[in-house]
């Protein structure tokens, strides 16, 4: 025996290193047929990583103080060796997360893969995905700029709108009758807690995904098909070991996203202003309200929906619930479907339709949120409003009176 595997005699004799390795790795089995939008999930785990390095690094010469905290992040940019670029990784990185988050998340709305067994898993998801906003939304905070105040002031005098609570909530969430230096210091705090909340919860979404495996793009569950290929008697016919296969495809996925995220950070890391808002780069001024206070583009499309419902009685009441609504029934997918077969590949032409009309008004929304209020844009938001719950509430009926195509026994290419 080599001194390479006595060493991991010894550890597996402490540790089930190799059973873990095995178990999810080398004897994995996933489905052959995974395509482009399966890269995604992996993507996702690389971004997070990124943020949390480079997040970590801005943390070494940040400071969350009212007084100093833009003067930091400029210091930053201008005199610390690199520290443009770990500046621009994180924020253009979050940008570059939610748009890998939506991706993802399209991919099981395409193939079902949200229906049973994967319920949890995709509920899971869900909870990752209100903790990236949360994280998101408090990290615009801290470079102190115009729209990191006046962002954070629109959005937490919303919890105003909750009846009896909402004034003493707000107060609480601030810390302040205002966003001030109490509220940049706590969030300063949960900002950089929150990510290895996301690590745990992502560790979390592997485990539920390998307890029921993962779906593939003809919607069918492997593990119910035939037995046996050239790696086990016992492993789904249709799988391949996860490694090499997937983990060799995956690093493809990541050094093409690597060279486009690089692009991106060379050429063009502020997006136009929708990654770095240009009021960001004035110091935050509680005296001057900015003419147009819009979040980045993640956040958007549900900015677009809160604006969309009018004031009842002074109170916005009702637009904070439909904003909580929308991202409420994306939970609720799972048992909205009740089409016979999980992939769009196999759905006839009424869930198709609805789905990409849900696709269209959900751009539509994200575009109209970053524009101002115009009585014309309103009323748009209104119409792609109502689509947007269209989409869910109308779902149990479409995904019924659908015709369906006929699924193949096994996976296709
Ligand atoms: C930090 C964020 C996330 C990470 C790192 C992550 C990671 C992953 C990975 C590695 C996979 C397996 C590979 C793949 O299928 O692409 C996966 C699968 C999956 N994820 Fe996520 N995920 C995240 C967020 C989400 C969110 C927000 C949702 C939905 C709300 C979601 C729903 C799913 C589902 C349903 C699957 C199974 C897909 C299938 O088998 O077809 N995930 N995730």
């Amino acid at each position: 025996m080599s001194a390479l595997q006595n060493m991991v005699g010894w550890i597996d004799d402490r540790f089930p290193m190799t059973k873990v390795w095995n178990e999810h790795l080398a004897q994995y089995y996933a489905p052959k047929n995974f395509n482009f939008w399966y890269f995604f999930g992996s993507l996702a785990m690389l971004v997070l990583v990124i943020q949390i390095l480079t997040g970590l690094w801005l943390a070494m010469m940040y400071k969350p103080d009212a007084d100093l905290a833009f003067a930091s992040v400029e210091y930053i940019m201008r005199d610390v060796n690199w520290g443009w670029l770990i500046r621009y990784m994180h924020s253009t990185g979050a940008s570059a997360f939610f748009l890998v988050i939506y991706l993802h998340m399209f991919r099981g709305l395409m193939y079902g893969s949200y229906r049973k067994p994967r319920e949890l898993l995709w509920i899971i998801g869900m909870i990752i995905y209100v903790a990236m906003m949360a994280t998101a939304f408090m990290g615009y905070l801290l470079p102190w700029g115009q729209m990191s105040l006046w962002g954070a002031a629109v959005i937490v005098n919303l919890f105003q709108a909750i009846p009896i609570v909402g004034e003493d909530l707000a107060i609480w969430i601030r810390g302040d009758f205002v966003i001030s230096d109490v509220t940049l210091n706590r969030f300063f705090a949960l900002h950089f807690l929150l990510p290895f909340v996301l690590a745990a919860l992502v560790f979390v979404h592997i485990v539920a995904l390998h307890k029921v495996g993962s779906n593939n793009p003809d919607g069918i569950e492997i593990k119910k098909g035939p037995k046996g290929n050239r790696w086990s008697d016992t492993a789904p016919a249709d799988g391949i070991p996860f490694h090499p296969y997937y983990s060799v495809k995956d690093i493809a996925g990541v050094i093409v996203f690597l060279m486009f995220f690089a692009g991106i950070l060379f050429f063009a890391p502020e997006g136009g202003g929708y990654f770095l808002e240009a009021p960001n780069f004035e110091p935050a001024n509680p005296l001057k309200t900015p003419v147009h206070i819009a979040p980045v583009w993640y956040f958007t499309p549900f900015y677009a929906i809160l604006r969309a419902v009018p004031s009842f009685a002074g109170t916005q009441v009702w637009g904070v619930i439909a904003m909580g609504a929308a991202i409420v029934v994306l939970f609720l997918l799972p048992w909205l479907d009740r089409s016979p077969v999980k992939s769009i590949r196999y759905k006839g032409g009424l869930y198709k339709g609805f789905l990409a009309m849900f696709v269209i008004v959900f751009v539509i929304l994200g575009w109209l949120g970053t524009q101002p209020a115009t009585e014309l844009y309103t009323l748009f938001a209104q119409i792609a409003t109502t689509l947007y719950f269209a989409f869910f509430f109308l779902m149990p009926w479409f995904s019924k009176a659908d015709k369906t195509k006929p699924v193949p026994e096994r996976v296709t290419k």
